[in-house]
C-alpha cells in the first residue's frame, strides 16, 4: 500500500498538475494533494480557496484525499504516514531547485524519497504563476486550467475574456 503526496502551491491548480495526479494513480494506490502554506510566496487564493477549487476538480475518494500543511514537508509526510513524495518536471529549468529540494528533504528524514514525473508535453509551460500573470492582464487561460479555476480567476480578475 504506496501513499503518495503531491505537495505544492497548487495557487491555482492546473491542468498540469491534474494530468500529474491522474498519471501518479496509476502507480501509487493513494495520493494526498497536500497544499502548502508558504511564507515565502504571496498567493492569489487563500488555502481554503485553494482547496475547495481541487476538490471542485478532483473528487476525494479513499484514494484522493486534500489536505493543506504547514511547516516541513517532510514532517508532514511522517504525519499521514505517507512513503513518497511525487513531483512534477516541466523542463531542465526546474531541475535544479527539484534536485536541492529532494536532496534537503531526505538529509531531514532518509526515509522520504522523491518521486519524478515528466509534465505532459501539452503543459510543459504551463505554471501557477504564468496562469496568475496572464489571467491578470486579460489573456485567455482555456485549456490550460479547469473551468472552475477559470471561473474563480475571473473573479479575481474581472477583465479575463469569457
Ligand atoms: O508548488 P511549489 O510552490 O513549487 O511547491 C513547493 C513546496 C510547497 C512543495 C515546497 O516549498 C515545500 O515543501 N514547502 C514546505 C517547507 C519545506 O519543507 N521546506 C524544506 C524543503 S525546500
Amino acid at each position: 500500500m504506496i501513499k503518495a503526496i503531491y505537495p505544492g502551491s497548487f495557487d491555482p491548480i492546473t491542468l498540469g498538475h491534474i494530468d500529474i495526479i491522474h498519471r501518479g494513480l496509476a502507480i501509487f494506490d493513494q495520493i494526498v494533494v497536500a497544499v502548502a502554506h508558504n511564507i515565502e510566496k504571496k498567493s492569489l487564493f487563500s488555502i481554503e480557496e485553494r482547496k475547495r477549487l481541487i476538490r471542485e476538480v478532483l473528487k476525494e475518494s479513499d484514494r484522493v484525499t486534500i489536505d493543506s500543511f504547514n511547516g516541513l514537508l517532510v514532517n508532514y509526510v511522517e504525519k499521514v504516514q505517507g512513503n513518497v513524495i511525487i513531483r512534477g518536471l516541466r523542463a531542465t529549468s526546474d531541475f535544479e531547485y527539484e534536485f536541492h529540494m529532494a536532496s534537503i528533504n531526505r538529509h531531514l528524514n532518509h526515509r522520504v524519497d522523491t518521486f519524478f514525473m515528466m509534465t505532459a508535453k501539452d503543459y510543459f509551460f504551463v505554471s501557477s504563476r504564468t496562469i496568475k500573470e496572464v489571467a491578470m492582464m486579460g489573456g485567455s487561460v482555456k485549456g490550460l486550467v479547469p473551468e472552475a479555476v477559470e471561473r474563480a480567476l475571473r473573479v479575481k480578475f474581472e477583465s479575463l475574456p469569457g
